[in-house]
């Protein structure tokens, strides 16, 4: 499918994790790429009793709700299906009952209209996102920090990833979710512990700072959390004020053990890419609404050269648009294989860098992080 210079409009559906979502983009010629619609259902009323999203009720709920947020998106956008020009739909990683309500949904509206179809891989998804909301230019660096996932990825091409850092046990923002579990405050966790904070005292605990100065790229944060769990137990119960210096102290010490291995790969950039005037940091997921890890993260770049790209959260977090707009950049590429897509299996395990050793060990279903 030949798109250049022609208007597209790809419709996106995302059902990996606990949002429903749909979406319109559309590329016109050398225009910029235009969101005609974002429709994003949260579940986190659904999963709030559990502390956590429970995959059976994510699935159950996905059903309910696909089809009205197809429809919502496809009205919001003002087009009807015989306007888009493919479907791209989330196909992994991620919990595979919602994979599989999104991509099977995807593919019968694909076969219904005629419509070529496109898996996506998640993370191309967050991985794709600033060249769409700021026109970014390859090769980057992304940091993704969301509930699912902690890694730094090159960014070199549509397609051409390399991992070049993950955790080798919690992602960050699960991090984030124990420990306001275990602090007794409301699911999710990320923004009930950045409020806390506020009135903490950061200095009052010193948390360790997993991975820092190690010579392994990755990232760890479970040893974070039993220190958090051990200094919770020696002074329970706990007061406003105890909560509010842990949560703060835990904060702290994310964003220094954060700091360190960003840096570590902002140097291996510039190694690589040694001519590059201005290159660029992104950040995606949940994690990067952090005020604290958002300004860490921010004084790093400007002393370290680099451009500080934060999407707007909206397109931070799981949304379709990222979807859409992957399958937007995989045809203007010309790497769709829509055949391939059809016969697609969704996959709770996907990789984005087929390469890069897996950290953790890998499984039938391919590497775990
Ligand atoms: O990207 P996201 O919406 O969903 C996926 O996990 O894919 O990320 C959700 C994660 C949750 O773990 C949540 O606690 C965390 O992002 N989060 C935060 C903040 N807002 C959300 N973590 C720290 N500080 C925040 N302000
Ligand atoms: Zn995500």
């Amino acid at each position: 499918m030949e798109v250049r210079g022609e208007l597209i409009r790809v419709l996106g559906i995302e059902t990996s994790c606990d949002e429903t979502a749909a979406s319109v983009v559309a590329l016109d010629g050398e225009r910029a790429p235009e969101i005609r619609s974002n429709v994003v259902l949260s579940q986190i009323a659904e999963h709030a009793a559990f502390g956590g999203v429970v995959p059976e009720i994510a699935a159950r709920a996905h059903v309910e709700a696909l089809d009205g947020i197809v429809e919502a998106a496809l009205a919001d956008a003002g087009v009807d299906l015989a306007d888009i020009d493919a479907v791209a739909a989330t196909a992994g990683p991620g919990l595979v009952g919602g994979l599989i309500v999104g991509l099977m949904t995807a593919k019968a509206i694909a076969a219904a209209a005629g419509k070529p179809l496109l898996a996506i891989n998640h993370l191309e998804g967050h991985a794709l996102t600033a060249r769409l909301t700021d026109g970014l230019v390859f090769p980057y660096l992304l940091l993704l920090v969301s509930g699912g996932h902690t890694q730094i990825v090159r960014v070199a091409g549509v397609g051409d990833y390399q991992r070049w850092a993950t955790t080798i046990d919690d992602a960050l923002g699960e991090a984030f979710d124990k420990t306001a579990k275990m602090l007794g405050l409301p699911y999710p966790g990320g923004p009930n512990v950045e409020k806390a904070a506020e009135k903490g005292d950061a200095a009052r605990f010193a948390f360790p700072r997993p991975m820092k100065g190690a010579a392994q790229p990755d990232f760890s944060f479970s040893g974070l959390k039993t220190a958090v769990r051990q200094a919770a137990s020696a002074i329970a119960p706990l007061t406003d004020k105890d909560v509010a210096d842990i949560c703060a102290s835990f904060q702290a010490a994310v964003a220094d053990a954060l700091q360190d291995r960003v840096r570590r790969a902002l140097e291996r950039f510039r190694s690589e890419f040694p001519d590059m005037k201005t290159p660029a940091l992104v950040v995606a997921g949940g994690v990067a609404a952090n005020r604290t890890i958002k300004s860490t993260l921010e004084a790093l770049c400007r002393d370290a050269g680099f451009r500080f790209v934060a999407p707007p959260l909206k397109l931070c977090t799981d949304n379709a648009a990222m979807i859409a707009w992957a399958g937007i950049e995989r045809l203007s590429a010309g790497l769709a294989d829509t055949e391939g897509s059809f016969a697609f299996v969704p996959r709770s395990r996907w990789p984005l860098d087929g390469v890069s050793a897996p950290v953790v060990g890998s499984g039938r279903r391919g590497a775990k992080a």
